[in-house]
């Protein structure tokens, strides 16, 4: 195991009714902005909660609007707004965009300079606006770390930057607002989820049993849980466990001490930023392709995931390791999301171009080995044509 240092300051409220606990996190006096998206929480009456726990707050702004794979130039407007209203804390209300956006809000308003250079330049961030959320996608993880993904529209440039200044202090994660997701938004949260765990486990071997454990935990749980929430969205448990098991999948714990890849994310936001698709079915298309291309490398730990996740004993090595690709892509289709660029109506002829914007954003050594380069990601995209 490698050393490392661990330390996730968000607190967590979990569960039915604990939307109500935000009146105690969030200061009395504080000059709040409420962020939320396209308005998924006024239909299903989470914003109400959050009102009704606010009621004894004096200063309440909101902001509405911040659309999936939150954009630069809409959260620009929100800085501006806070600035205009001497913001002091911000509430976040909804998924990982709002989450993300929101990190991105906090961060720029006290900063000096371009904010683009946060994602650009990965420029320092000092300090930030303090802020909390309430979540209602389980997925990103966003709601209790330090990462967020922005993109700029103008440019097509999907970028993540991560600061410590920007954890939240709390969370609320209530199963009960997820009731209300379209089916191919709770399987996104599945598959990112699964693929978050997959990006810090499917590596090179490393001495690291209970890191191995907590994530084959979370990779069966996914399994056997995620068909059951698209069966029944309105089913309690079923619910509070994919939100724990895709808040545990990224908030820093099982990826310590280990070897990270996060190529399949970094090909994935491309495809993004060209072509808008979900970043989950992104993840579907690529990490297949990274599985069958890098498998030389991750064979140990791709042996590991055959047996222990997918029992599979029969066979060759190669034998096995196609057998465990050919389950993760079952799965994910089982899942309802496609696994193939051309599923979507993504052409070879793409692919170029998407390589390119690897290139274009230092993208070229990816991977835990740093050895997927823009020809490794070549034959990886083509692979999951
Ligand atoms: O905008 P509204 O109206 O709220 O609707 C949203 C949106 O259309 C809807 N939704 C959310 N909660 C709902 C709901 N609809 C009904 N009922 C509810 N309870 O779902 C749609 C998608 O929301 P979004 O926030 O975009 O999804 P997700 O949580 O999957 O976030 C994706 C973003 O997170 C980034 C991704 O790149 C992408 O931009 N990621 C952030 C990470 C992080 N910060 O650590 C890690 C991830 O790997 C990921 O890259
Ligand atoms: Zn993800």
């Amino acid at each position: 195991m490698k050393n490392f240092s661990f330390h996730n300051p968000t607190r967590i409220h979990f569960g039915k009714g604990t939307i109500a606990r935000i009146a105690d996190e969030v200061p009395r006096d504080a000059r709040i902005l409420i962020t939320y998206g396209g308005g998924s929480i006024k239909k299903n009456g989470t914003l109400d909660q959050v009102r009704e726990a606010l009621k004894d707050h004096k200063s309440i702004t909101e902001f509405g609007g911040i659309e999936p794979n939150p954009s630069f130039e809409t959260l620009m407007e929100a800085v501006a707004l806070a600035k205009q209203e001497n913001i002091d804390f911000l509430l976040a209300v909804g998924g990982g965009s709002v989450i993300d956006g929101t990190k991105f809000i906090a961060a720029a308003i006290p900063f000096e300079g371009d904010p683009w250079t946060i994602l650009s330049e990965h420029a320092r961030i000092h300090q930030a606006i303090p802020a909390g959320n309430v979540l209602t996608l389980p997925a990103t993880g966003s709601e209790s770390n330090s990462g967020s993904v922005i993109t700029r529209r103008a440019t097509n440039d999907k970028l993540a930057f991560s600061s410590p200044e920007v954890f939240p202090q709390f969370t609320v994660l209530d199963p009960e607002t997820t009731y209300s997701l379209p089916q191919g938004q709770t399987a996104n949260g599945v598959v990112d989820a699964f693929v978050h765990v997959m990006e810090q486990y499917l590596t090179t071997r490393e001495n690291a049993p209970v890191q191995d454990r907590y994530a084959e935990g979370l990779l069966l749980t996914l399994i056997e849980q995620g068909p059951v929430v698209l069966k029944q969205p309105r089913e309690y448990e079923s619910r509070a466990t994919i939100m724990w098991a895709a808040n545990q999948a990224l908030n820093g714990l099982i990826g310590v001490g280990v070897p990270h890849d996060w190529s399949t994310h970094m090909i994935g936001h491309e495809i993004t930023a060209l072509f808008g698709l979900d970043h989950a079915q992104t993840l579907a298309i690529v990490l297949p392709s990274v599985m069958h291309v890098m498998r030389e490398e991750k064979a140990s730990k791709l042996l590991q995931y055959a047996d222990r996740i997918w029992g599979i004993k029969e066979g060759n090595d190669q034998e096995k390791m196609d057998s465990a690709i050919s389950k993760t892509r079952e799965f994910f289709e089982q899942m309802g999301i496609k696994t193939r660029l051309s599923d979507y109506g993504i052409e070879e002829s793409a692919i170029a171009d998407l390589v390119d914007q690897l290139k274009r954003h230092n993208m070229t050594a990816l991977g835990e080995k740093q050895n997927i380069t823009p020809e490794v990601a070549t034959q990886i995209l083509r692979h999951a044509a």
